[in-house]
């Protein structure tokens, strides 16, 4: 059934970049978003389209309102959604105080369940329609997330977690078991309706050299299925990875000599890393993901986006959810304009819907499938309500320009300015 959807509409063709270059945008003021059995028919200027439209189409009018493509969080954790804002520590502290406990308890099967259906629901309300997702080193986590994302239709990347050193006993995995779990879960999973599956070292600080390689040796019979870590978020770590791993030219080149940088491969943070880094991750197709509301929140560092796209990595916002303080991408993207004002980079407000979209399926190398409105691409998408709030209402009144009115939800957004989100041209009802 052929359905459509009135407002104005803006979506990204490709990175406006620090100039916010304006080919890079489509911006109808007045437009209709078509959509045909949860597929993109057209975008375009409402009045033209409308003239065409037959009379049976059901048009939903949303004036005033934005559409924009579904957002794509590059980088969460929903085992930590209850430790979400939890005082004090950098990294490696807070992974033993916080993290590890509440992944603990992921032992256990009906929480696991319980909490992977509240943190859909809380993407969902935030316009996140697409997520890579790390689990805990169960392998049933990967199964409720994978579960609870199947009955809402929507496109998501999850994984079990990798660990079987440098943490808690409960916490374990062994070389053998990560891969026989991994495997299993990669069948099960992988390809089946909109999901796809991870493979979910946590970081090489977590993973003997025996895990590490029979995660390469995964990634290798499954060229497919991503890879999922984090890499150079924090300078202790950073200084351990270099203790650990002497042989290795710098800590993303550990990754690289187990076979665990390649098309699909995403890293978390990239905030420590060199030239010569940058250009081995482009090269090879990895992907880094941008969390800087994490990155502040840890005291972790602050990430360059100038260099890493000056180099032609591939980069995506994550929120990095529980070291993230905001499961929002319009929250994160406020964040990333600081992060990047600190440093004398720019970030104008298509930039930023870019990574939050576009450049984030780039980066997942999903952008055949959504990040935009190009014809056939499936119909995720976003409704802003630029009176979200009392006082954004009144800011956006007097915006001169749509990257103006954007840049202020940007920066004053939270869940009530998504007024709704679609998922495959359905609307997505909060349970
Ligand atoms: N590095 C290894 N594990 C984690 C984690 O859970 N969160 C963050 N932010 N960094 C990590
Ligand atoms: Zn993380």
């Amino acid at each position: 059934m052929r359905e459509a959807y009135r407002a104005s509409l803006l979506h990204c063709l490709a990175d406006p970049g620090e100039e916010a270059e304006s080919s890079a945008l489509e911006y109808f003021e007045d437009g209709l978003l078509i959509v045909e059995d949860g597929v993109v028919v057209e975008a375009g200027d409402a009045p033209t389209l409308l003239a065409q439209l037959s009379d049976d189409t059901a048009v939903t009018d949303f004036s005033g309102k934005i559409i924009v493509p579904g957002f794509i969080d590059c980088h969460v954790h929903f085992p930590q959604l209850d430790i979400i804002a939890s005082y004090g520590e950098q990294l490696l502290d807070w992974l033993n105080r916080y993290a590890y406990p509440a992944e603990a308890r992921f032992a256990d099967e009906i929480y696991a369940r319980e909490i992977a259906n509240v943190f859909l629901n809380e993407l969902l309300r935030n316009g996140t329609t697409t997520a890579l997702v790390f689990g805990t080193v169960h392998a049933h986590s990967a199964d409720a997330i994978l579960e609870a994302a199947e009955s809402r239709g929507m496109r998501l990347i999850a994984g079990k977690v990798l660990m079987d050193i440098n943490c808690p006993d409960e916490l374990q995995d062994t070389p053998e078991s990560a891969y026989a779990d991994s495997k299993a879960l990669i069948e099960r999973w992988h390809g089946k309706d909109r999901l796809g599956y991870a493979i979910t070292p946590r970081f090489a600080l977590t993973s003997s050299e025996e895990q590490l390689a029979a995660a390469g040796r995964l990634a290798n019979e499954y060229p497919d299925v991503w890879i999922h870590t984090h890499l150079a978020e924090n300078k202790a770590e950073v200084e351990e990875i270099a203790r650990q791993f002497p042989g290795s030219r710098s800590y993303l080149d550990v990754y690289d000599q187990f076979g665990l940088l390649r098309e699909r491969s995403v890293f978390a943070h990239c905030l420590h890393m060199d030239d010569e880094d940058r250009s081995c991750m482009a090269a090879k197709g990895g992907a880094a993901a941008f969390c800087p509301t994490s990155n502040l929140f840890l005291g972790s560092g602050l990430f360059n986006l100038r260099a890493m796209r000056a180099a032609n990595v591939r980069v995506g916002l994550g929120t990095d959810v529980g070291g993230g303080t905001s499961l929002s991408l319009l929250r994160t993207a406020s964040e990333a304009y600081k992060v990047l004002h600190l440093q004398n980079q720019a970030l104008p407000a298509t930039r930023a819907l870019y990574l939050a979209t576009l450049g984030a399926a780039e980066a997942l190398y999903l952008d055949d499938k959504v990040g935009n409105f190009e014809p056939g691409k499936e119909a995720d998408f976003v409704v802003l309500d630029p009176a979200g709030s009392s006082l954004s209402e009144r800011r956006t009144r007097v915006a001169a320009s749509i990257e103006e009115a954007l840049f202020a939800i940007t920066m004053l957004a939270d869940d009530r300015h998504v007024a709704a989100t679609y998922i495959a041209g359905t609307r997505s009802v909060i349970r």
